[in-house]
């Protein structure tokens, strides 16, 4: 049966690129699937922050799942570090993945930036842990924006070299389905899971710069939206976004050149749930003297519930803890089964 994971780390305020690349469509796959959503602390660590930034971090963005609708109880919400079992998987994928595979992760050259030397094993090995956060669940499907393609790629790769070399023993063990790779077939332990990129908010851009993704560590606070703005803010950084003279185009193949305006266009189609074609039936030939309003509006009707809501929830931090804490115990049951075949596929067990 399908199987949706995905997880948020706890870094920084939450962005309406994270709500809409990610949160939102966690709240539109609980209708017709059975999700684990986590908020992924360990993977926090890798930049370092403080103990009282990391729990706030963690209680926060447990907030935003739940203020945007996520329903905790039939579903799994928690965090990654209650569940050893993501860290003790991720080992076992160190020694899966190869080190010109993680060397070519586009995000570890970004964040590490000149100074290799000085950048910690664990932000090389990130990609491993997030592979063994969908794996340790077999999840089938991941919904995340665009950013996390090449993860997920590495994701399957691991999978993949798993269950190649392994697929004698998942066979006798019994553990394994036949799978296709190339021209052979194995027996395969961990599904190929398929990432989940679709519609118009796949990638949302900075508001001052459209080739620059919307992103928490942009240092201008004018580059992004944060969940937790007030209406005030949501309206002035809209009002002061980046565009051009132009009038909207007519069509959605008119944005040549104008990455601003078409990001702002897939903003208000992402907010709405329709297309960009639509929002252009509506807006094309109007001026953003027309647009950016409607699209204030439209943002504020749509975010100040949800940012009502976490600041309800924050109050009561007993109560995000035992959502936390209810969620690991499922998932820990879950995870355990993972753990205890691939325990035994590796000869660790017998
Ligand atoms: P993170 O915490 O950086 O971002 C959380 C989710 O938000 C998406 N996102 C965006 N989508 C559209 N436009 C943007 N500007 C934008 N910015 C962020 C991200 O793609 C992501 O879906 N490595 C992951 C966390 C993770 C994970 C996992 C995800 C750890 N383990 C397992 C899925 C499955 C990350 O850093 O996301």
């Amino acid at each position: 049966a399908p199987l949706i994971f995905s997880g948020v780390q706890p870094t920084g305020n939450l962005t309406l690129g994270n709500y809409l690349g990610a949160i939102k469509k966690f709240v539109a796959l609980q209708e017709t699937h059975d999700c684990i959503y986590c908020v992924v602390d360990l993977h926090a660590l890798t930049i370092n922050p403080s103990p009282k930034e990391l729990v706030n971090g963690t209680r926060s963005i447990a907030a935003a799942f739940l203020a945007a609708g996520i329903d905790p109880v039939k579903h799994i919400v928690f965090n990654q570090s209650r569940v050893h079992q993501h860290a003790e998987l991720a080992w076992v994928f160190n020694c899966v993945a190869r080190m010109g595979w993680l060397n070519r992760m586009t995000q570890f050259k970004e964040k590490a930036g000149k100074d290799r030397e000085n950048a910690s094993v664990g932000l090389f090995a990130y990609p491993a842990l997030m592979a063994a956060d969908i794996l340790v669940y077999r999840a089938t499907h991941v919904p995340v924006g665009d950013d996390q393609k090449q993860h997920l790629e590495l994701t399957r790769d691991v999978a993949q070299k798993f269950n190649y070399d392994y697929s004698d023993h998942i066979g006798e063990l019994g553990l394994g389905v036949p799978m296709e790779i190339g021209e052979e077939t194995v027996n395969g332990y961990f599904p190929m899971t398929e990432p989940v990129i679709e519609g118009p908010a796949t990638r949302i851009m900075s508001l001052r710069d459209g080739t620059k993704k919307m992103s928490k560590s942009d240092p201008s606070e004018l580059s992004r939206i944060n969940l937790t703005d007030t209406a005030d803010d949501i309206a002035k950084k809209i009002r002061k976004a980046k565009t051009d003279p132009e009038p909207l185009p007519g069509d959605s193949g008119g944005f040549e050149g104008r990455p601003e305006a078409e990001n702002l266009v897939n903003i208000y189609a992402a907010l709405s749930e329709t297309t960009k074609e639509e929002v252009l039936r509506e807006f094309g030939g109007k001026q953003f003297s027309v647009f950016k309003p409607a699209l204030a509006d439209l943002a504020v009707e749509k975010l100040s519930p949800i940012a009502d809501e976490m600041r309800r929830l924050l109050d009561d931090k007993g109560h995000i803890d035992s959502v936390l804490a209810n969620g690991a115990e499922r998932a820990s049951v879950l995870a355990e089964k993972t753990m205890t075949d691939v325990k035994k596929i590796l000869g660790l067990s017998w």
